[in-house]
């Protein structure tokens, strides 16, 4: 049995994770509340959480662990979810191309055999124009973790050399955005199209999150995240990619529970105004007890002007 090492979540992870939902729910349009999304579980199922705080159905939602206990607590927590105790790949497999999502927040670094899971995932588990989305550990500032970081972009750089797209692809603008912000989010995506090619499926890209908490190392390790459309076909479109950094602590969170929660409660649907906190709470994968500590105490002035500004919420 694998062993649990995942260490939870961090606050900027929560902000990017809902705003990638977000960006696929529009995306998808009326799909993403007909069609299936795929997941990996974790114990905490924040995934799970932000799907069903965005109406998901619960028995469209198929989450994946490889470790039994994230299994059970995810089962335990999200009732009427399946949750599988297997290796995605697998799970993919069994779905045959019905996912109309696929999203894999790897605990992993982008090295070559996890870019290859991933391709796998998608090539047997995503609809054509599937929407997803690929976390892996960025970890670059790092000391301890140079070496294998010098490894991996060494790999990249070959396969960057190899790429008959490059030129094209990467413009002086480009280039200079995605340095900026992690340049080697850019090499993931070439690396995915290039290993792709042989499989058959590759990530079309249309924005990058590079994200890092500003709290403590308890609260997590930076992150890249491609958000992109799987392509099935051999037409391979280079484009400006929307690229975001974004730094989050606890007090981040807090606000954007607070407004939503307020958004909530002025909104037109009596569900959303009765049930604010239960939705905020899911949205943020944080129990509805904080939502309502929270907006109570905004609402006696506790924490003073939060700078709030109407419909910067759920979008
Ligand atoms: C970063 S966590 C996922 C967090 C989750 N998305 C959330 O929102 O809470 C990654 C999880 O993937 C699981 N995992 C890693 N490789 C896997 C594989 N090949 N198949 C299934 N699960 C896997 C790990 O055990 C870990 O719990």
């Amino acid at each position: 049995m694998s062993a649990d090492k995942y260490k939870g979540e961090s606050p900027a992870k929560k902000m990017v994770r809902l705003n990638s939902w977000l960006k696929t729910s529009k995306e998808l349009g009326k799909k993403f509340y007909t069609e299936k999304h795929l997941v990996l579980a974790s114990r905490e199922g924040g995934d799970i959480s932000v799907l069903l705080g965005l109406g998901v159905d619960p028995s469209n939602i198929i989450a994946v662990d490889l470790v039994k206990f994230a299994v059970d607590s995810a089962k335990e927590k999200f009732p009427g979810v399946v949750v599988y105790h297997n290796n995605i790949t697998e799970v993919a497999k069994k779905y045959a191309n019905q996912f109309a999502s696929i999203n894999l927040d790897w605990c992993g670094h982008a090295s070559k055999e996890l870019l290859s899971t991933t391709l796998d995932v998608l090539r047997f588990g995503a609809q054509p124009n599937a929407i997803c989305y690929l976390a892996f550990l960025s970890g670059r500032e790092k000391p301890k973790l140079y070496a294998k970081i010098q490894e991996e972009k060494t790999w990249f750089d070959n396969v960057i050399d190899g790429c008959p797209h490059k030129k094209q692809a990467l413009n002086k603008k480009d280039r200079q955005k995605f340095t900026n912000v992690n340049s080697r989010l850019i090499l993931v995506a070439f690396a995915l199209k290039d290993l792709g090619l042989n499989k058959g499926v590759w990530v079309d890209p249309d924005a990058f999150f590079y994200y890092c908490s500003k709290t403590s190392k308890k609260n997590g390790l930076p992150f890249a995240v491609l958000h992109g459309k799987v392509r099935f076909n051999r037409l391979w479109s280079p484009k400006i990619i929307d690229t975001y950094f974004v730094e989050s602590s606890e007090t981040d969170v807090r606000k954007r529970a607070i407004q939503m929660h307020a958004e909530m409660k002025a909104s037109e649907s009596p569900r959303l105004r009765k049930h604010a906190a239960h939705f905020a709470a899911k949205l943020l994968n944080i129990p509805k007890s904080r939502v309502v500590s929270w907006a109570s105490h905004y609402s006696r002035g506790t924490y003073g002007d939060l700078g709030l500004r109407a419909g910067g919420g759920i979008g």
